[in-house]
This record gives C-alpha cells, structure tokens and sequence, in this order.
C-alpha cells in the first residue's frame, strides 16, 4: 500500500498544496501566488499575505487532491511548514493542516520550511546517501550546512545581512526589472557579460563559510547612479551579468570549500535561488572539477512548493515522529541539530 502524504506550504506569499506518494513521488504539487497582490507594494505585505492564504488554502486543497486522484479519506499523513517564515501567514497553513488531521484521523507532522528545501532534492530522483553538504538560498536564508545524516544539521556559516534572493529583487529593482526580481535579472543576465563591471566579492577569502552581501547591493546601486550621473548608457544586461557573477562566484567557492573541508562527497543545492541558471551551471562544473557529486531540485521545485514539505513529513512519519495539535508556529525555527 503507498502511503500518500498531504503537503501545505504557507510560510511567505505562495500558498502551495501538494500530494506525495511514498516520501518521493509527486502526484500533484500547486500553487496559488500572490504575486499580483503584492506587487504594489514592491514587496510581501504580511497582512495581504495571511489574508490570500485563507482564501486560496480550501480549494486548493480540494483542487490538489483532485489533481492526484484521490480524496481526504486515502491520505495517510498531512505535513505543514512551521517555521520559518511570516507568523500570519504560517498559521493559516497550520490551521488548515490541523483541521485536516482532526477530521480525517491521519498523523499531523510540522516540518522546517528549510529542511523542506534541501529535501526538495529526493523528489523524483532516487536519493544519494549522506552526509550532505548543503547550500540554501532563498529570499529569507543563505547558509552552507552540513547534514551528517537525515534529519541532523549543523549550520557551518550564514550571511551577515542580506539573504542572496533578497539581494537579487533589490538589484533587480534598482535596474527596473519590478518584483520578485530574480528571475528577470536571471533572464536579463544572459545576454550580459559577466566581466563587464568588477563586483566586490565579499567574504570570498574569509576563510570561513559566513556571506555578507550589502557592500555588494551597495556597489551595485553606486554604479547604476554614477554612470546615469555621467549621462552614460546605461547596459543593464551587463549589470545583470555582474553582479550575478559576484554573487555565484562566492557561493560556489564557498560551498566546494566546505564539502572538500568535511570530506564530504555530496553538495546538495536547496532554495528559491538555486532556480538561477549561473548558479546551476557554475556549481555542476565546479562539483565535477572538484570531483563532488552536485545535486539540485527540479526547477519548479526550487522555489516554495509544498511537495519538499510532504517530502520531508512523510520521512519524519516514517521515523515514528508526531506532532501534536497544540504545535505552534515558530517564525524564527531554526535547522535542528
Ligand atoms: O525559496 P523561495 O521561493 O522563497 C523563500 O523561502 O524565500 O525563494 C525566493 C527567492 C526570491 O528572492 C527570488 O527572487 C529568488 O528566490 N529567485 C531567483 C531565481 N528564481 C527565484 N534568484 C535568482 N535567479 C532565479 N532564477
Ligand atoms: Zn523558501
């Protein structure tokens, strides 16, 4: 019999449903953005944020279950992100996950919205054994873990200030590309040269696995001003391409260091970020000349999605593991050791 797992992910500004059949397998996996909403404020709006959730969760869940074929009664497990994220919007998930428990009779488990990410890696491929190092980047994280084995996680350094996506819809916005902008200035960076404008690549010898990426936010919009200042032409796709450079140049020395450094064989790749084309194609090389295996989730499964949350409950039941319906959310959950 295979168990199928029902999945809720609310954390930010995505309300996303999935069902997952054995620990691996996606059966459906959809999300409701609410991109549209926010988009005026140039930025997630808390309030709207839980508000959409409500709205979007009940059929979405209908719609999700719909899509696999099954109805609440074949469901054996549900799984909702915890924390990190927006407490608002965590909890609308939370209350929809325990209604669901509560009515049908399964397991509820509460899952870590990054463990999610960097378990977004065993869906739809068969899983390479651990340990793992892993590098999360998203719009709220940026850190390199080691993952001696499942479930067990020792953050070896994060950054100091912004988290790489947050970097990535600040320039994006400075050069007009609107909101989220990583995903244009990924685009845009293409037809871009990537050695066009000399970056500061901060914290790249420091030695240790800490980021800092404000100086280079600031160098960025300093540069954009200077040159509109001078009455310049403007190459934005070269602005693009350079800065992205600056960034993926660090996190790719960093993370090999790290993997080389603990002896680790795998480096696993978890987050919004991880969508970047430069980042995919740097790392992959960077793992195959340093003769590590480099893994990363599919692109669709890169940003949030609620098939990583039911990937890792459905793991976390197998364990044994329960959580019980008073659990709370927890906005500032950090990866268990
Ligand atoms: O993991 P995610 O969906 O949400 C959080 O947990 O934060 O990450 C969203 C972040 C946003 O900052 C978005 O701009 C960035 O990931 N992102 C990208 C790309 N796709 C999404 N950044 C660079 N290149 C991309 N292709
Ligand atoms: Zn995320």
């Amino acid at each position: 019999m295979s168990q199928l797992t029902l999945g809720i992910e609310t954390s930010c500004d995505e309300t996303a449903v999935a069902v997952v059949e054995d620990g691996f397998q996606v059966r459906s996996s959809l999300i409701a953005s609410q991109v549209a909403r926010h988009e005026p404020f140039g930025g997630v709006v808390p309030e709207v944020a839980a508000r959409a959730h409500v709205e979007a969760l009940n059929p979405l869940m209908q719609e999700s279950l719909d899509a696999a074929g099954i109805g609440f009664g074949d469901l054996s497990g549900v799984a909702v992100t915890v924390g990190p994220g927006l407490v608002g919007a965590l909890l609308t998930g939370m209350a929809a996950a325990k209604a669901v428990a509560l009515a049908t009779g399964i397991d509820l488990i509460g899952v870590n919205h990054l463990e999610g990410h960097v378990w977004a890696n065993f869906l739809e491929q068969a899983p390479p054994e651990p340990p793992y190092v892993a590098l999360v980047v998203s719009g709220g994280h940026t850190m390199i873990v080691h993952i001696p084995q499942a479930h067990r996680h020792e953050v070896l350094g994060q950054t100091l200030d912004d988290a790489a996506g947050e970097a990535f819809d600040k320039v994006a916005r400075m050069i007009g590309l609107g909101f989220p902008g990583g995903p244009a200035l990924d685009r845009l960076a293409r037809d871009g040269d990537p050695t066009a404008i000399r970056f500061p690549r901060a914290m790249q010898d420091s030695g240790d696995f800490s980021f800092s990426m404000s100086g280079l936010k600031t160098a960025v919009l300093r540069h954009v001003k200077r040159e509109r200042a001078e009455g310049r032409d403007l190459n934005l796709a070269d602005v693009a391409a350079s800065f992205q450079e600056a960034v993926v140049d660090v996190q790719v020395k960093k993370t090999i260091e790290a993997a080389t450094k603990l002896d680790v064989p795998t480096i696993l790749l978890g987050g919004g970020v991880v969508a970047n084309t430069r980042l995919r194609e740097r790392m992959l090389a960077a793992g195959e000349g340093a003769g590590l295996l480099v893994r990363f989730p599919p692109l669709d499964l890169c940003t949030d999605n609620a098939a990583m949350i039911a990937c890792v409950g459905a793991a976390r039941l197998a364990r044994g593991e329960r959580s019980s319906f008073d659990i709370g959310a927890d906005p500032q959950l950090r990866l268990s050791a």
